[in-house]
């Protein structure tokens, strides 16, 4: 293991290889790879467009590519600045900043010390992600998760951003998690309402419910709660979703990293190495809080790692842990119904050589009724995608699994395994077409395939020889579409093709050129978060390589674009400061203004001083339409 303060310093990503290096190719890959080199992608690339199912990358008909552009924008060029831009005829503006205040009991942000430990559960969070607005009784309310910190500017005191005393911890746990705040516009555009009943924050230590399945399971009991059914604070809040019931669902990823063990010597429990929990965290927690001590609280952990479901409208309601909804490193949680009406939830688990799943409710939704346990109680089900561009939902079930429905909920990924779900490239944001049925997956990249990173104890990572594989390094990612059979979200069955394989043609004219809706004017890399508008437009938004060198060469900064998935185009909306991720986005009750988050900004981004600072902002159009 590496020194704690250089493993604080990687990404996610990087930090999970230490954790636990997962093999170098997914199922998926070499199920799309073996697809493309059937239909002769090498040798006639561009060509795929019209009749190959699997591979409608255009997901159109070249008639209706010609159809009149539904983008009401001229698209922008990269960027590699530190700085935000929008095309001509847009605005935008800071709505809310890591350390302002929610409450006037907490002062204005001081970037001396990043603020104060008391303060950090009164202020807006670091690193914005997921977010959704609800309109309660008129208010307009955002629900906005709080991923992680960066401990080099929360803890600006601290050389190198080291975790030293119990005080840091409690600050960062109150830095992260959710807040819920109520914004509205005057005459300086969009605020924060300060003292909002609405506002609240929910960090690492906000007292939750635990349901479903695994309430109660003595896996999840511990000294403090002997009766595993009330567990403190939700984690790594990734990607987010919303219920037509009115509740955000925040979504807990990668939870492994906020424990470890003051015991050098533990042996690790069962189940803990395939969701990455070791013996030493990412934030020093386990030394000055005994709850994130794995030799003290060996059951902690099996209480995150959840979907969590919040009630914008009432700020003292208890926050509920759905295990139903499996225990993964949740990207995100999209809504859909069945034709019969009941709940579906789609979900990614971001990491390298986990699945997709789909939860299906067994109640029915009916507006104004009772939606207290919909999901509570309903089947799991893992992906499996096959080559000739079919694939299923697998339910894990005694029969698939060998588990009950507890262990189901708590080891899913075995559960998952067992069952004999496609392995996948990082599943990010699921987003559910409210205009067809199909829904979407961001397939980030797989950085490890052929990349220089070595693992699984430092040989150097090597394509799989003698597979006919287009492309043995997947360092741009993909979004896989799917068609549920019958036009049903939950059927069992569906069809599936790629909406778009990101690439670059300005360096390639093979298949790391991407398919045929990339072009050297809208290449990315990394897609990451995704929303459908009530058009059916696509919003894209990437967290990838910004180097705007080698292989990612005219790329730019990471950005949000918009891909209309008829007639195939896609359009760059807006690019990121340089060194920031763009996730999160969300819209006002009348469209006129999309809040969009701005990640781990690089540089002295917003104001040029003290520290970068995670931020939502607000864009709007100069002529007041509508923007999605
Ligand atoms: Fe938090 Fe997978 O992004
Ligand atoms: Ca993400
Ligand atoms: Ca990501």
């Amino acid at each position: 293991m590496k020194d704690i303060n250089e493993t604080r310093h990687l990404s996610w990503d990087d930090w999970d290889e230490l954790q636990r290096p997962a093999p170098e190719t997914t199922d998926f890959d070499k199920v799309v790879d073996t697809a493309l080199s059937r239909r002769g992608f090498l040798s006639g690339m561009f060509a795929l467009g019209s009749g190959a199912a699997v591979f409608n990358l255009m997901g159109s008909t070249s008639a209706q590519a010609q159809a009149v552009s539904r983008f009401p924008f001229t698209p922008i060029p990269i960027q590699t600045d530190y700085d935000i831009h929008v095309p001509d005829g847009y605005s935008w503006q800071i709505v809310a900043r890591w350390g302002d205040p929610l409450f006037s009991d907490a002062p204005e942000f001081d970037p001396a010390t990043g603020g104060a430990p008391e303060h950090a559960t009164r202020v807006f969070g670091e690193n914005t992600d997921g977010m959704e607005l609800f309109d309660v009784n008129g208010a307009q309310v955002i629900a906005v998760n709080h991923e992680y910190v960066n401990t080099d500017e929360n803890l600006p005191q601290n050389a190198d951003g080291a975790v030293l005393s119990a005080d840091d911890v409690i600050k960062l746990q109150g830095l992260q998690g959710v807040t819920v705040m109520e914004v509205a516009q005057g005459a300086d555009g969009w605020a924060v309402v300060k003292d909002s009943p609405y506002n609240r924050r929910i960090t690492h230590n906000t007292e939750m419910r635990i349901a479903g399945p695994a309430a109660g399971h003595d896996m999840l009991k511990t000294e403090a709660d002997p009766d595993g059914v009330l567990a403190l604070g939700t984690f790594n809040n990734c990607g987010a979703g919303r219920t037509p019931w009115g509740t955000y669902l925040t979504c807990e990823e990668n939870f492994n990293g906020y424990f470890g063990s003051t015991d050098a010597a533990l042996e690790l429990p069962d189940g803990f190495s395939r969701y990455g929990i070791g013996l030493e965290g990412r934030y020093a927690y386990e030394k000055f809080d005994p709850r994130f001590d794995i030799s003290k609280n060996p059951n902690e952990p099996h209480r995150a790692g959840y979907v969590v479901e919040i009630d914008p409208s009432d700020a003292s309601s208890t926050p509920v842990k759905r295990t139903a909804l499996g225990r993964i490193k949740h990207e995100n949680a999209a809504f859909a119904l069945t034709a019969a009406g009941n709940p579906v939830i789609y979900m990614g688990d971001d990491e390298r050589g986990e699945f997709m799943y789909k939860f299906v409710s067994s109640g029915v939704y009916v507006e104004g009724g009772d939606t207290e346990g919909l999901l509570d109680d309903g089947q799991l089900y893992v992906a499996k995608f096959e080559t000739d561009g079919t694939g299923a939902w697998l339910p894990l079930d005694e029969a698939t699994t060998g588990m009950d429905p507890a262990m189901v909920a708590i080891h899913t990924r075995m559960a998952a395994s067992a069952a004999g779900g496609t392995t996948m490239d990082r599943p990010e944001w699921v987003a559910v077409s409210p205009v067809r049925a199909e829904a979407y997956c961001c397939l980030t990249n797989n950085s490890r395939r052929a990349a220089d990173f070595t693992n699984k104890g430092g040989d150097p990572v090597v394509p799989v020889e003698g597979s006919p594989n287009p492309r043995a390094e997947n360092r741009y990612g993909q979004i896989v579409r799917w068609y549920p059979a019958g036009g049903d979200h939950g059927a069992e069955k569906f069809t599936w093709d790629l909406y778009v394989m990101a690439g670059n043609p300005l360096l390639h004219d093979d298949a790391y050129g991407g398919s045929d809706n990339i072009t050297a004017g809208n290449m990315f890399n990394s897609p990451d978060g995704m929303q459908i508008d009530q058009n059916g437009l696509v919003w894209i938004q990437t967290d990838g390589n910004d180097s705007n060198e080698d292989g990612f060469e005219g790329m730019g900064n990471n950005q949000m674009l918009v891909g209309d998935p008829v007639s195939g185009e896609i359009q760059r909306f807006m690019t990121g400061p340089k060194g920031s991720e763009v996730t999160g986005l969300t819209w006002s009750s009348d469209r006129k203004t999309a809040f969009v988050g701005i990640q781990h900004p690089g540089g002295m981004w917003p104001d040029g001083s003290g520290l970068p600072r995670s931020s939502v902002i607000a864009v709007t159009r100069d002529d007041g339409e509508m923007i999605g």
